[in-house]
């Protein structure tokens, strides 16, 4: 039974503004967000996109004492950053606003207040870490100890990231403040909860009944929540950087992140329409769509909606269309580990190319379950589908008008058999694409687009009209006539899922906006339209490019490696008498070679004070052989000769073995003759 709506209200989820925004997100939320609202409009229904950064909470307060400036300074700068990227990829916000500013603290305060004064909240007392240096509460990000399941040093209270066991401060062994150092206390402090389990009942009736239609990932994680029942959740906390909580006596607190957050998308629509705003939050007409990632499900469809319904005057979410995943090049995403590709990195090193990175995160939506993007796949995607399909018809049909009809628009004649073959085809194509795009299925939705440029391809592929000119431009001009009506479908059917596309395909063809519901016409075009000059449409992407991309991640990789280093823990103790067993000296390297056969091994002469001896050592990896003559080493001098591919060797060069994985040949730091004892 679907319900007749006045309009639609779409939601993004508000990126924390602590830094850039990567392909995840655009992948997870604001690509899928911005495609159905691109549609929605050009079927001319009434549709609002809300977005805004999400500026509170602790990961800003932690970057802000890590640079040594104001929240407020972390957050300008995201913001900014946030914003310029989202519109450069086209996400076509009617108000991307931020939790920072007036009208969202007004409004989230009344809010809060609100449900204060119905008595709404439960007010309870728990035992919380306590700095009494710094004088504060500490919230779980900010306190370290020692990890009570793999006994790593510097886990955090919610999570280790050794062993990624989730945790409670409670369990940490050793508590102490992430930031000073100092050891902590436990102190009693006093919070308000939303009892959550006073609304199971109706949650349950709601989501489970109610809305089967919610993607399944979705509705079994709140079915899984429920299942396990829901606790009162605390909806404040002791900090300095948010909403002071509006109660007298308060001080100190401010509302939890994700009490005020989720309101924004009320405030933005207020800052947008200050006298309109109601209608949309408000009336039961109005239909309220969620787009977020599958870390934010519970939020969005039981807490958020136990908040709109206990405040008592809100519509509630129709849907929440939550992605999984995405991820790069087969490891998760991630900020603190730089493990991204950035909105504002990509567009330095492809511009213009906007269209290519939505595509493709489209085409590899983690619409079910968690999704890799890969360089190698977007340059796939790129030359053999936008560039040698799409853009090929494109190109081959406005080149060819050009040629044999000066560009305009030649007449049809009579339709061959696989002509209305053809027509058939590409009759069902508006309706299957509506379908999926009404069902939030935007990877197939593009494949069904992707379809049309598939059969007009082919179209001039097999009736081959370049071939038929000279001796029968009747037919040309039909078949032309036929492609440019394919031409300016696929510029509507395009224009929700790439727009820098659709613009630059509808310059060429001069037409100004059409609608959706032209879509599978074939006469966009009246015979004898002058078209304009034809571009290329998509450009293929070289190798060189790609490599440039992976030698980054690469480098990315290393970093990590080196910057994860833990030493490995110290071998038992020695007596002094067996440590000068072992005979260490100094040598110099006078010729080094390859052994043969043997990709690891160099074989060393080395000059050692007595004559010379050879060394073989597992370093050719490392080290091309002409590096380190003339360099002196160390090496132990009476090691047991051994035979090491046919070659005696008659000692062991020291090496250290560096973070990752790399051997670094040890030698002395100032001039010492060879033959010198080290110890
Ligand atoms: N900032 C949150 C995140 O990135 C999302 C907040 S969505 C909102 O996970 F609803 F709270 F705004
Ligand atoms: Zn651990």
């Amino acid at each position: 039974m679907e319900k007749k709506f006045a309009r639609t209200l779409v939601t993004t989820a508000l990126p924390y503004a602590n830094g850039p925004v990567h392909i995840g997100h655009l992948a997870g939320v604001y690509v899928p967000a911005d495609i159905y609202v691109r549609y929605l409009r050009l079927k001319g229904e009434e549709v609002l996109l809300i977005g805004g950064s999400d500026e509170h909470g602790v990961p800003v307060t932690i970057r802000a004492k890590k640079e040594g400036c104001t929240p407020q300074d972390v957050v300008d700068r995201y913001h900014s950053l946030i914003k310029q990227s989202f519109a450069d990829f086209g996400i076509s916000f009617d108000v991307y606003s931020r939790t920072t500013s007036e009208t969202h603290h007004q409004l989230a305060s009344d809010f809060f207040r609100k449900l204060y004064d119905e008595g709404k909240f439960v007010e309870m007392e728990s035992e919380q870490f306590y700095d009494e240096e710094a004088k504060q509460f500490l919230s779980d990000r900010n306190i370290v100890g020692e990890c009570p399941r793999c006994h790593a040093d510097g886990a955090y209270g919610d999570q280790c990231e050794k062993c990624g066991s989730t945790l409670s401060p409670d369990e940490l062994i050793n508590p102490k403040n992430a930031l000073t150092g100092n050891r902590l206390v436990k102190r009693p402090t006093s919070h308000w909860y939303l009892p959550l389990n006073d609304y199971q009942q109706w949650l349950e009736k709601w989501i489970l009944e109610g809305h089967k239609e919610w993607r399944s990932n979705v509705y079994g994680q709140c079915k899984s929540w429920l299942d396990a029942g829901l606790r009162p959740r605390a909806v404040t906390r002791d900090l300095e950087w948010g909403i002071p909580v509006p109660v007298e006596g308060a001080e100190g607190k401010v509302l939890y992140v994700w009490f005020d957050a989720p309101i924004g998308y009320i405030s933005n629509t207020k800052e947008l329409l200050p006298n309109d705003w109601e209608k949309w939050w408000k009336d039961e007409s109005t239909r309220l769509i969620h787009f977020i990632g599958k870390d934010n499900i519970v939020f969005h469809c039981i807490v958020f909606p136990t908040m709109l319904k206990a405040e008592g005057s809100y519509i509630l979410p129709d849907n929440v269309p939550s992605n999984e995943f995405l991820n790069l090049e087969g490891d998760k995403i991630s900020t603190s580990r730089n493990w991204a590709v950035w909105l504002h990195e990509y567009l330095k090193d492809f511009p213009g190319k906007q269209d290519v990175l939505r595509y493709v995160l489209t085409a590899n939506a983690p619409e079910t379950k968690d999704n890799d993007f890969t360089w190698k796949d977007f340059q796939a995607r790129n030359n053999s589908e936008l560039v040698a399909i799409y853009g090929n018809f494109v190109n081959r049909a406005l080149q060819l008008t050009k040629k044999y009809f000066n560009g305009i628009v030649p007449e049809v004649g009579d339709l061959t058999d696989y002509d209305r073959e053809t027509l058939k085809e590409f009759a069902g194509v508006k309706e299957e694409v509506e379908k999926l795009l009404n069902n939030f299925k935007f990877r197939d939705a593009q494949k069904e687009a992707m379809n049309l440029a598939r059969i007009g391809n082919k179209y001039l592929a097999d009736t081959e009209p370049w071939k038929l000119a000279k001796t029968d431009m009747a037919r040309v001009s039909t078949i032309l006539n036929m492609a440019l009506q394919l031409v300016a479908n696929l510029a509507i059917a395009f224009e929700p899922f790439l727009p820098f596309s659709s613009k630059k395909l509808r310059e060429m063809l001069n037409l100004s906006n059409f609608d959706w519901a032209n879509l599978g016409r074939t006469d966009l075009l009246s015979v004898g339209h002058v078209l304009g000059e034809p571009q290329l449409l998509f450009e293929k992407i070289e190798d060189s490019e790609i490599d440039a991309q992976m030698a980054r991640l690469e480098r990315i990789k290393k970093e990590n490696e080196v910057n994860s280093f833990t030493p490995e823990p110290v071998s038992p103790t020695v007596a002094f008498d067996d440590f000068t067993k072992i005979d260490i000296r100094v040598g110099k390297v006078l010729e080094c070679e390859k052994v043969p056969k043997a990709d690891k091994l160099l074989k060393f002469k080395i000059d050692d004070g007595m004559g010379g001896r050879t060394i073989v050592s597992g370093i050719a990896k490392y080290y091309k052989p002409e590096d380190l003559v003339g360099k002196e080493v160390c090496f132990i001098a009476n090691f047991e000769p051994r035979k090491l591919k046919g070659v005696e060797s008659q000692g062991m060069i020291l090496s250290a073995e560096n973070a990752d994985g790399s051997l670094v040949v040890i030698g002395p730091q100032g001039a010492v003759k060879p033959g010198c004892k080290v110890g």
